[in-house]
């Protein structure tokens, strides 16, 4: 961060002196400027809700240029690293800052497999819930649980400990998931592969059994391993910034995640993909294609509190990047599924094309954001939409993880406490209960 030579002022119309505020530069992006002491030198503080001018840490991590609709990961351009990196090399770029070499990836690998099987006694935990539960209740509990099997892992501020915490996460989350749907079914668990690739072991945990050999299709490998490295991490969204704000107080690892996962469950951000399937399916239930104006209209009315789920985004105001590699992924996932037809897919299709015209999606530049094709994909894998928050809680794992160690080791790091502006009752006495 580098001070510029640019200064803000502040000034006021009631005659108190005004406040110069330093501006600092990061590497590319807007500058921000500091208000750390503005409370102690004017007795005020920023008003913010959502966040929607407030940077709240520096970051090295990911970048989004939300009007170009640009993401880099350690300034790697998403394209180059779905298409050229796998989801080992791109965890590794998060963790560490740059792509490994053959031996660092082979090492890196070899590590996370080492910590792929999960204490036998989580299968009794995992007992205690509904068989009908859904999977992201299951996946908060889980993953806060872990605190309790690993206790290693729980001082925050021991980087070795953190290490293996991190490790452990990474390597646990698919075998996790797996379990939450298995046990759904009523199937027993799958035990980990691991002369398999990360996505392919994933795949067998979930659709294996142990009547028969399963063979793992390249063409959905690739695909899964392509919507983990897409959702690996996104700079300081909703669950990062929980996971930031939960790990601040310095509380045990496993638990800062399991704060992420349970943010990300919410509709307007991971749990938007599972929503977007869900209004396709309605849409195509009430008749498909031929309904997409009607439901368009219902989009457009304010009161009718319908959203085009896998619209819209805080940061891009141009087309998600992640958006239009999913659509390639869903191409070929069809294609070798023999579902060139799918109507879920074509009705996808009429959707965007009628959104990106409409005066309505143009003027609040509104485009498809990672959620609009991801849930097709998933879906056609045969994973069951209820399933496809985990799957997104999974891949962003390593982003928390990153996020949280950045923040752990920045000297500028405090406990996060926002402020507030009050506007309830000021000082009044209790009057006793029979007077009331
Ligand atoms: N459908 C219809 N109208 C929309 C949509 C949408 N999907 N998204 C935004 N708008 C409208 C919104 O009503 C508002 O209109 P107006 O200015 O007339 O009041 C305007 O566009 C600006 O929207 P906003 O709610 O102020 O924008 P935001 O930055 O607060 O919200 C968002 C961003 C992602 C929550 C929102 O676009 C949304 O709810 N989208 C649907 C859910 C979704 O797909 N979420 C996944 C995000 S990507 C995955 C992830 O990173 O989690």
């Amino acid at each position: 961060m580098k001070l510029s030579d640019n200064k803000a002022t502040l000034s006021f119309s009631n005659g108190s002196p005004s406040v110069d505020l330093p501006v600092y530069q990061g590497s590319v992006g807007p500058d921000v400027i500091d208000i750390r002491k503005l409370y102690a030198q004017t007795g005020m503080f920023t008003y913010d809700p959502g966040f929607l001018s407030t940077a709240a840490c520096q970051s090295a991590i990911t970048y989004i240029d939300g009007d170009k609709g640009e993401l880099l990961y350690r300034g790697y351009p998403i394209e180059q690293l779905a298409t050229s990196c796998d989801f080992m090399e791109t965890c590794y770029l998060l963790l560490y800052g740059n792509l490994p070499n053959v031996q660092e990836k082979v090492s890196f690998v070899k590590t996370i497999k080492d910590h792929t099987m999960v204490n036998e006694q989580m299968q009794f935990f995992l007992r205690g819930f509904r068989r009908d539960a859904h999977p992201m209740g299951i996946m908060t509990g889980l993953v806060g649980a872990l605190s309790a099997f690993y206790h290693e892992g729980s001082d925050l501020n021991n980087q070795k400990r953190r290490e293996i915490a991190e490790f452990q996460l990474i390597s646990k989350m698919p075998t996790l998931v797996a379990m939450a749907y298995k046990y759904s079914i009523g199937q027993p668990y799958m035990y980990p592969k691991n002369h398999l690739s990360y996505a392919g072991n994933f795949l067998h945990m979930m659709f294996a059994t142990p009547c028969e050999e399963y063979v793992v299709n390249p063409v959905m490998e690739r695909a899964l391993d392509r919507i983990f490295v897409l959702h690996a991490d996104h700079e300081q969204n909703a669950s990062t910034s929980t996971v930031r704000l939960c790990g601040s107080s310095g509380t045990n690892p496993f638990a800062a995640i399991a704060a992420g996962v349970a943010c990300l469950w919410g509709p307007a951000h991971g749990g938007a993909n599972e929503a977007c399937l869900n209004m396709l399916e309605d849409i195509q239930r009430m008749g498909g294609v031929s309904k997409v104006g009607e439901f368009m209209t219902q989009v457009k009315d304010k009161n009718s509190g319908v959203k085009l789920m896998g619209f819209g985004h805080r940061v891009y105001k141009n087309y998600d990047p992640r958006a239009k590699l999913m659509q390639e992924t869903c191409k070929e996932v069809l294609a070798e599924l023999g579902l060139e037809n799918d109507p879920l897919f074509k009705l996808a299709m009429a959707l965007e094309k009628i959104a990106l015209e409409d005066d309505y999606f143009v003027q609040r530049k509104l485009y498809p954001n990672v959620d609009f094709y991801s849930g097709i994909v998933q879906r056609a894998i045969g994973i069951p939409v209820s399933l496809f928050t985990a799957i997104f809680a999974l891949a962003r794992t390593v982003g928390w993880i990153a996020q949280l160690n950045e923040m752990i080791v920045d000297p500028e790091y405090k406990i996060g406490r926002p402020r507030q502006l009050f506007v309830g009752s000021t000082q009044r006495d209790v009057v006793p209960l029979e007077q009331r």
